[in-house]
C-alpha cells in the first residue's frame, strides 16, 4: 500500500501524511526534508542555492543533518524551494524516495511530485490544498505562537513566492495527478481533513 500526499506549502499535507501513516501502520517520509537538507547545506558554505552545480554538491549531505531543527526554519523552506528547481538535484534525491516508496509493506510519502513522478503507481493519491490566504493565516498563527515576529502580509507574500516556484518549475512541477483526490481543506479543521483523507484511502484498500 503506497499513499502519495502532495500539495503546496502550509496546506496541512505533512500532518495528514503522518495521520495516515499512524492509522494504516505505515512508515512515512516527509520528502520536503530532503530538499530542506540540500538547501541548508548550501547555506553551510557549500555555495549558492541558485547555482545548479553548487546545489548538486550540497546533495551529498550527512544523514544526521535530517535531524537538525534548523531544517524546519521558514528560511530553510525558502532555500529548499530554490534548490529544488534544479533537475540535477531532483535526480540526486530520486532513488532514495523511490526506494522508500517501494519498501515491502508500503509507505506514505508527502511532497510535491509523489503521485506524478516518485510513485505514479501509488494505490492512493491525495492532493491537499487550501487557499493561499488560509494557508498564510495558519502559518502566521503558528509562527506567532512560536514567538516569531512576522506580519501576515510577509507570510502571504512568502506563500505566493513558494507557490510560484513550485508550480512554475519545468522539472516535476507541483501538479495534481489525474487520479488524485483533491482535498481542499480551506473550510475544514485539521481533524475533518484527516477524517476525509482516511475515508478516501479506505476506499482504495
Ligand atoms: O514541504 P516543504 O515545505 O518542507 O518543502 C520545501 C520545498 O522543497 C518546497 O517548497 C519545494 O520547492 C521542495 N520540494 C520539492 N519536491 C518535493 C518536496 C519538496 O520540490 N517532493
Amino acid at each position: 500500500m503506497i499513499i502519495a500526499v502532495d500539495g503546496p506549502t502550509a496546506s496541512g499535507k505533512g500532518t495528514i501524511a503522518r495521520a495516515l501513516a499512524d492509522h494504516f501502520g505505515l512508515p512515512v517520509l516527509d520528502t520536503g526534508l530532503l530538499y530542506r537538507a540540500v538547501g541548508y547545506q548550501t547555506q553551510l558554505g557549500h555555495g549558492d542555492p541558485d547555482n545548479a552545480a553548487d546545489a548538486l554538491a550540497a546533495c551529498d549531505f550527512p544523514d544526521t543533518l535530517l535531524d537538525d531543527p534548523a531544517l524546519r526554519y521558514e528560511s530553510t523552506g525558502g532555500l529548499a524551494s530554490r534548490v529544488s528547481i534544479h533537475p540535477a538535484v531532483r535526480k540526486a534525491l530520486f532513488q532514495r524516495q523511490v526506494d522508500f516508496a517501494n519498501q515491502p509493506g508500503g509507505a506514505v510519502l508527502d511532497g510535491r511530485d509523489i503521485g506524478t513522478v516518485i510513485a505514479p503507481h501509488a494505490d492512493a493519491k491525495l492532493f491537499v490544498t487550501a487557499s493561499p490566504e488560509e494557508r498564510a493565516r495558519r502559518r502566521h498563527a503558528e509562527m506567532r505562537a512560536r514567538g516569531v515576529d512576522v506580519t501576515y502580509d510577509a507570510v502571504l507574500a512568502d506563500v505566493h513566492a513558494r507557490d510560484a516556484r513550485d508550480t512554475g518549475r519545468a522539472d516535476a512541477p507541483l501538479l495534481r495527478a489525474d487520479d488524485a483526490l483533491l482535498l481542499d481543506n480551506s473550510d475544514m479543521d485539521i481533524d475533518e481533513a484527516i477524517a476525509a483523507a482516511i475515508a478516501f484511502v479506505e476506499t482504495k484498500v
